[in-house]
């Protein structure tokens, strides 16, 4: 898809990854509606994109852990640009502790965050993209919906969830003209690497991160995504060396196992 002249929204638009995808996909000729829950830098945003191009930008305060958000916000993006041609299902959560000590709260809004806010929003837009025989779902998922999260069941648990719907989106309506894409990465430099309070993040988790690989900026991870998306790929792996990674866990499940325990026991030390 060329997004010059589309509307795309991008959720989790206030910081990171969404922010710099928020930028590209304008830098490109899109509207952008941008979504967050986090007030301030999502109005900065929008004001510095409508100053470069008056009225391409609009900001919308939703919560998208609940399907209430994701209708008001596709209705808000409706009511301001019309139709809705690329939907970018990228706010997320991580919170990472021992299962013992993770609170249900946090395998609930891991769910709600990383995984409902996703079919939420496909079911709302569905109908619209099947009338016109086209439109694109791309979500960001993780590298660790791949593979696994070394130190948190609820990341790994609703990541794999997020590219299990991402291919079954794909699967069901491709054919009716329906384009997905699913963003895999490993580290970005973000605020979920790098809290900046503990609200929604665990600093550990950015540290198993850092350990396992390349830590990319979010600017890279937005221009790699353009390119995906321009050529309407699924998976869209900005560290390519998870490709292998995803191959030798369904090669051999054992020695893959026995080399996360590894990468685990290096992260934390034996105990
Ligand atoms: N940073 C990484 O290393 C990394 C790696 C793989 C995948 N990811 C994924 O990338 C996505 C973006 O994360 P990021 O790294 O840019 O982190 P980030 O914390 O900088 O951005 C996440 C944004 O999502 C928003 N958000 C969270 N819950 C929300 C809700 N209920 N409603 C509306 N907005 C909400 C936050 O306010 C924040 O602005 C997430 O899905 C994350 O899981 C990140």
């Amino acid at each position: 898809m060329d997004v010059n002249g589309k509307t795309v929204v991008v959720t989790g638009a206030a910081s990171g990854i969404g922010r710099a995808l928020a930028r590209r996909f304008h830098a490109d000729g899109a509207s952008v509606v941008l979504a967050d829950r986090t007030e301030i830098p999502l109005g900065e945003l929008e004001r510095e994109l409508n100053t470069r191009r008056p009225g391409s930008a609009h900001a919308v305060l939703a919560d998208i852990g609940t399907e209430f958000g994701n209708k008001a916000l596709i209705d808000s993006a409706r009511h301001k640009f019309g139709r809705i041609h690329l939907f970018f299902a990228n706010a997320g959560v991580a919170f990472g502790t021992d299962l013992e000590h993770t609170e249900e709260s946090a395998w609930t809004t891991s769910f709600d965050i990383n995984i409902h806010a996703h079919r939420w929003a496909a079911k709302h837009l569905i109908d619209d993209w099947v009338a016109h025989g086209d439109g694109y779902f791309c979500s960001t998922a993780s590298a660790a919906g791949l593979l696994a999260q070394i130190g948190s069941a609820p990341y790994s648990v609703t990541k794999h969830a997020a590219v299990a719907f991402a291919e079954w989106l794909s699967i069901t309506y491709g054919d009716r003209g329906l384009k997905v894409s699913c963003l895999c990465p490993q580290g970005v430099n973000t605020n979920m690497l790098n809290p900046p309070d503990s609200h929604g993040t665990d600093v550990r988790g950015g540290d198993v991160v850092r350990a396992a690989g390349a830590v990319l900026e979010p600017e890279q991870v937005a221009d790699i995504v353009a390119d995906a998306i321009r050529n309407e790929r699924f998976l869209i792996l900005p560290h390519p060396e998870v490709a292998m990674y995803e191959q030798n866990r369904t090669a051999d499940r054992e020695k893959w196992l026995a080399g996360m325990r590894k990468l685990q026991r290096r992260i934390f030390g034996a105990g």
